[in-house]
């Protein structure tokens, strides 16, 4: 298959969105990451958009539209949490969970009976939504298990041949996924952390949000027994679901987790051991406070690293008590495969 390389000229779009109305695939830039799109109503589709991923059928997808207006084509539910969210954070890098319709395709929601939404932030994606007249369910852009894209060059590295366009845009605002908010009980709760904190929205909802207990589980688990962190090779994940790599660099990856003197020192001394075995290293560091430049940076860091060839990465930790850095902790966690070494 031939992708075309599209721009986010208004005849490029409408060409995109014939595309997607015709039950194809189209690779468009959002605020958080590229997204691979197809007609979320159309099953054979929806479908495919798991073929050209490489992706499990059962992952749920997130379904993308232009307007408020257009959840009543998706849900029935209607709460003053809902108008407020979408009020406080549409057009933005936020994802909620409603009850389906039937309309909404089993295949779409991984047989679940809620659906995921959201309105995102990027003129072209809503641009291309609006055009293909129909919700649009997107994943991120990239083969299943290595880093999203957050480029288009990275699409076309992951997916050209794969799907039938890519709308070549700006690289993305955000950088990691947006946050997904379960407004289905009484109580809301984040499934996926993003830029958007819970803190953000308890103060848009006047009332507690929660973050997922796994998640915060999850942040506490390390492949490394902490008494043995120089012993890299034995990795042995403590709980059975995390021996699974998901925004994976090929390279091997370390994180290295303390005050930020010892981490650049234990860095460097690591960095010194790993080149004498004449193995390549690729260093990520953030500034200590710098959330958002780290979200902006993460995944291209590590697809930049991995075009470079390097054996290892070797990665500071964020301080996971801001909303923010808990989101890139936990997308950085998973491409390290939980290997955190504590100094
Ligand atoms: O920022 C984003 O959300 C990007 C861009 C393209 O919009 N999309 C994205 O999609 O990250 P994906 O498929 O990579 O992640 C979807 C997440 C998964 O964690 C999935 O489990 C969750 O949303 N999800 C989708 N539908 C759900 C549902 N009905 N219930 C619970 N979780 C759901
Ligand atoms: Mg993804």
């Amino acid at each position: 298959m031939n992708t075309l390389k599209l721009t986010t000229e208004p005849a490029d779009i409408a060409r995109a969105a014939r595309i997607i109305a015709e039950g194809g695939l189209v690779a468009f830039p959002t605020e958080t990451v590229y997204g691979l799109g197809a007609d979320a109503l159309n099953e054979a589709a929806v479908a495919a958009v798991y073929q050209a991923k490489g992706r499990p059928s059962d992952n749920p997808m997130i379904v993308h539209i232009a307007g408020v207006e257009e959840l009543s084509r998706l849900t029935a539910d209607e709460s003053e949490d809902i108008r407020r969210v979408t009020e406080a954070f549409w057009p933005g890098p936020l994802t909620i969970i409603l009850r389906k319709l039937p309309a909404v395709p089993d295949r779409t929601t991984g047989g679940l009976d809620t659906v995921a939404i959201r309105m995102p932030e990027t003129e072209a994606a809503r641009e291309l939504i609006r055009l293909s007249g129909c919700p649009i369910a997107a994943p991120s852009a990239n083969l299943s298990g290595s880093p999203s894209p957050t480029r288009a060059r990275d699409v076309i590295a992951d997916l050209d041949g794969r799907i039938d366009a890519v709308i070549c845009g700006d690289d993305c605002r955000v950088g990691i996924e947006s946050t997904v908010l379960d407004l289905t009980s009484e109580q809301p709760m984040i499934l996926r952390p993003g830029i958007i904190t819970a803190e953000r929205i308890a103060a848009a909802l006047g009332k507690d949000v929660a973050y997922d207990p796994s998640l915060k589980e999850a942040a506490k688990h390390t492949a490394l027994d902490p008494e043995k962190g120089a012993q890299d090779s034995d990795f042995k994940p403590k709980s059975p679901g995390m021996k699974y790599r998901h925004y994976a660099p090929r390279a091997e990856m370390h994180i290295i987790s303390g005050a930020q003197d010892r981490v650049r020192e234990e860095i460097r001394r690591r960095q010194e051991a790993y080149e004498k075995e004449g193995r390549k290293v690729g260093v990520i560091l953030f500034e200590e406070a710098a959330f958002a430049e780290a979200a902006h940076d993460l995944f291209s860091r590590l697809r930049d690293l991995d075009a470079a060839g390097v054996d290892v990465i070797l990665a500071g930790a964020l301080n996971d008590a801001d909303g923010v850095g808990f989101a890139v902790m936990n997308r950085m966690l998973k491409s390290a495969g939980y290997s955190v070494i504590r100094v």
